[in-house]
């Protein structure tokens, strides 16, 4: 255990909370120092700790005042999957969550300041690349009502910081809180919105997940904690916020006004100024004592992309096997940033490869590459991708371009919001007849044994 939980909250209560998951880590998956937080700082850690393949939580402690920031809460498979449950059937557990449990008296309202009281320039943001236009919030959540049903919707935003009460938000990735804005501005209306920043883990999974209609996102975040979700109405306009959550900034997207946003660095490693340019004007802060700033470090940093693949990964493998059972793992690699894609199956029959990537192409816009493989080869492990690639593929026979789709217009490559699908079939061909090495598994387990410093047998 080694995060401190202060006296008003019990670790029973901070299951749902940031904290809870903090305390919750093993020491070696925790990396503490002790520093001031200031522009770039968090992003050149979390780089130098990938390039040695180390993927801890990072934690920095001001020495002067004791506030604590936390990154790299998402860049670690492992770490999440002991603590956020059913990654695999999330909609159907979901059924069992549609409801909310009110707290009174939330930690996350321990500290209220609104209308000429909210200042955002207290908050601890900083900036992340030189390039940036400013101090970007990066791990802002927005929770939005449909105005056709009601059902909330998470979803994530890059925040610009641009004065005591204003910041630019970018809603380019056109899902659903793009949706309710352009209905809330075809009626003349505000949109009313809250952001939490510093919560559980599952809270910000969902966030970069598309929850099918009609599903509500909490009962999603209900699914990933094992638990009704414990909220409270924010404090204007009453839209349920997670209760435990950090900082809780609430107000309204203004109908009708743009104003430049950006650049900013972007996961496809490339500073953009691409952005819708929305307006939020921020009427209320509400935060925990000693409140906790969580960062998300934004670019090419696997925990920006990894938050989206997570849930991606799961979604589309499920969407596939519903059409092509033979389909059999999926991988997004951290190396695409969202374009590429690794499909393992077994094919029935020569075509059914090409098949299985035209209806990923259909299901996912961003995807640009995709590579089939058999089943014998990992799609988790690059090395054996690009091997079966090497071995089992003619490029005039296995590989086909389909110009000018639809696809994410972060993509710097692009133009016109349309970039070109190329899929490998890798798999093999009907006839195949070269047999793969392989080792005995009697000499592998002593291998292994000897390896972890067992007595040889
Ligand atoms: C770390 C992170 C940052 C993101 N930043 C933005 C952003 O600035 N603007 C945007 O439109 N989408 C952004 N997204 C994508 C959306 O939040 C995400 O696609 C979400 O699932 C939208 O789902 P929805 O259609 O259900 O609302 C980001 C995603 C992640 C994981």
């Amino acid at each position: 255990m080694t995060a401190d939980l202060p006296a008003t909250a019990t670790r029973a209560d901070e299951g749902q909370s940031l904290r809870g998951f903090l305390a919750s880590l093993d020491d070696d998956q925790l990396i503490r120092y002790t520093v001031r937080r200031r522009d770039f700082l968090l992003g050149a850690i979390v780089d130098e700790l990938e390039k040695r393949d180390s993927f801890p939580v990072v934690q920095l402690t001001d020495p002067d005042t004791g506030a604590k920031t936390v990154a790299n809460t998402f860049a670690n498979r492992d770490i999440l999957k002991g603590r956020v449950h059913n990654i695999m059937d999330v909609e159907r557990k979901a059924l069992e969550f549609g409801g909310l449990e009110m707290v009174r008296n939330p930690p996350c309202q321990q500290n209220v300041r609104e209308g000429a009281l909210v200042d955002l320039s207290a908050l601890p943001v900083f900036r992340h690349f030189p390039g940036d236009a400013g101090p970007y919030i990066t791990s802002g959540v927005v929770i939005a009502r449909d105005p056709e049903n009601g059902r909330h919707n998470f979803s994530f935003h890059r925040m610009q910081i641009k004065g005591k009460n204003k910041i630019g938000v970018s809603l380019h990735s056109r899902g659903d809180l793009w949706r309710y804005m352009a209905a809330s501005e075809a009626a003349g209306k505000d949109l009313e919105i809250a952001v939490f920043i510093g919560a559980h883990p599952a809270y910000y999974i969902v966030g970069a997940s598309k929850v099918p209609p009609p599903q509500d996102d909490y009962s999603w975040a209900g699914a990933y904690m094992n638990a009704v979700p414990k909220v409270a109405k924010s404090v204007r306009a009453g839209i349920p916020v997670p209760a435990f959550a950090e900082y809780v900034l609430e107000g309204r997207v203004l109908a009708n006004a743009r104003e430049d946003e950006g650049p900013f660095g972007e996961y496809t490693g490339y500073s953009t100024s691409r952005s819708t340019r929305n307006v939020f004007m921020v009427d209320a802060i509400t935060y925990r004592n000693d409140a906790i700033w969580q960062d998300l470090v934004p670019g090419f940093a696997w925990e920006h992309l990894l938050l989206s693949q997570l849930t991606k990964e799961i979604i589309l493998l499920n969407k596939l096997r519903q059409e092509i059972p033979e389909v059999k793992a999926l991988c997004l690699p951290k190396n695409g940033c969202h374009f590429h894609a690794y499909l393992s199956m077994s094919p029935q029959a020569d075509g059914q490869a090409k098949q299985a990537m035209l209806l990923l192409f259909g299901l996912d816009p961003y995807l640009k590459l995709i590579i089939a493989v058999n089943e014998d080869v990992n799609v988790f492990n690059e090395q054996e991708v690009w091997w079966a690639t090497a071995t089992r593929t003619q490029a005039d026979r296995d590989v086909f371009i389909v110009p000018r789709v639809l696809c994410n217009r972060l993509d710097p490559s692009s133009e016109d919001g349309m970039a070109a699908k190329m899929g490998i079939d890798a798999t093999k061909p009907a006839g195949w007849d070269a047999q793969r090495l392989s080792l005995p598994e009697s000499a592998r387990e002593q291998a292994l044994g000897l390896i972890q410093g067992q007595a040889p047998a």
